[in-house]
């Protein structure tokens, strides 16, 4: 019996409902074979607004050396805000650059029986989508924030791209689409280098590390989108796509783009992941429209909670919790309403998924 330590950073707005699902099945699913103990850590925006800071204290080296792996919720208010107009209350900046958890994973697949409104009007139902985002997560627009702005211009928030960050990056995203073998609907596995390189001199050198790092995997093939037309084609033929790997911003932008082709932001997990740390989350914010009302779609955080697993070495579990929730989404226990909301709400999903995890053994 495998014993296994998760902190837990439940959020604000829909994270603490959607962590509680997760944790369900988590423990519906581990029953029997792997001990869980979790710890709740205080994080997000009204952990900023009761004592002003976004994480509690020591948290992040208990993050470090304490738990096996970490599950966090959404978290953020847009009413919570620093003197200078950003949100106080993000942990991205503090989590990824503080761990170095410079990839961001992202796989956008789509479930049979998952997919509702807003989708491409001419999207088949029988439409295979099943690539992974890999986000650059420490480097790109994100590093520098809010220096010389004034009344009438910003001039801020300069880019940085390192060698070894994107060396990284890329490598990262070729590794993985040689685990993948082959995803896509040619099985063809290609990793897709996605930049501005036509007009910025930073995704030009992007592209350059991209295509030396590249050489090392004559087995994988090299393919190519300005972000623009990637938005474009990962809507109109997302079938294409295996890996694909991009500066912060655009992982951020495209990932949510992927994410209404298969049911919506509530379908799409994440993790965070680096040499020595990773913490797995959905890839949305904490909706605070509809927190509390059984509104939200949990089975991004349970997702979330199988790539935790999947870190963890316990394949076996992580993949009767996505079976489960495949499953229940075929079958049709699971409808996902337009906007993306479950018909059976937060805790429907929650029963639904618990009741089709395959016994052990
Ligand atoms: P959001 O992702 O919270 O919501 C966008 C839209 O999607 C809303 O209509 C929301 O109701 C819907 N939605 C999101 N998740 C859903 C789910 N699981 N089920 C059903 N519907 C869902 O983005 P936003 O409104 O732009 O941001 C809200 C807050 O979240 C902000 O404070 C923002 O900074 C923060 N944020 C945090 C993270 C994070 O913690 N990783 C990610 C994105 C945004
Ligand atoms: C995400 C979020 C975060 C980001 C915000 C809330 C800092 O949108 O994880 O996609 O922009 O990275
Ligand atoms: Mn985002």
């Amino acid at each position: 019996r495998r014993h296994l330590s998760i902190g837990l950073i439940p959020g604000d707005g829909i994270g603490p409902e959607l962590v509680d699902s997760a944790v369900a099945v988590l423990k519906a699913a581990c029953a029997g074979d792997i001990e869980l103990r979790f710890t709740v850590e205080d994080g997000g925006a009204d952990t900023f607004r009761r004592t002003g800071t976004a994480l509690g204290p020591d948290a992040l080296a208990r993050i470090r050396q304490s738990y096996d792996g970490v599950l966090k919720g959404p978290v953020g208010l847009p009413e919570v805000r620093l003197p200078d107009g950003t949100e106080a209350g993000l942990l991205g900046g503090l989590l990824r650059g503080g761990l170095d958890t410079y990839a961001n994973v992202r796989p956008i697949t789509l479930l049979p029986g998952a997919v509702t409104p807003p989708r491409a009007p001419d999207t088949r139902t029988d439409m295979k989508i099943d690539y992974v985002i890999v986000r650059e997560n420490t480097e790109g627009l994100y590093l520098s924030r809010g220096r010389g702005v004034g009344n009438d211009r910003a001039v801020a928030d300069q880019l940085l791209m390192t060698r070894e960050g994107v060396e990284r990056i890329v490598r990262f995203a070729f590794d993985l689409a040689r685990g993948r073998h082959g995803a896509p609907a040619d099985g063809i596995s290609r990793v897709t280098c996605v930049d501005k390189s036509n007009v910025l001199r930073s995704f030009a050198f992007f592209r350059d590390v991209f295509d030396e790092v590249a050489e090392e995997y004559p087995d994988i093939e090299r393919d190519y989108r300005y972000a623009d037309a990637a938005g474009h084609d990962l809507v109109a033929r997302p079938e294409h796509f295996d890996v694909l790997v991009m500066e912060n911003l655009l992982g951020d932008i495209l990932s949510d783009v992927g994410a209404a082709t298969v049911g919506g932001l509530g379908m799409c997990p994440s993790g965070n992941i680096g040499k020595t740390s990773a913490y797995f989350e959905p890839i949305h914010g904490s909706a605070p429209t509809i927190a509390g009302q059984n509104r939200a779609n949990p089975t991004s955080q349970i997702l979330a909670a199988a790539l935790l697993l999947d870190h963890l070495g316990e394949h076996a579990t992580a993949t009767r919790i996505r079976t489960a929730v495949a499953n229940a989404y075929a079958e049709g226990r699971i409808r996902l309403l337009p906007g993306g909301s479950p018909e059976c709400g937060t805790d429907g999903v929650t029963r639904a998924v618990v009741d089709a995890l395959a016994p052990v053994g």
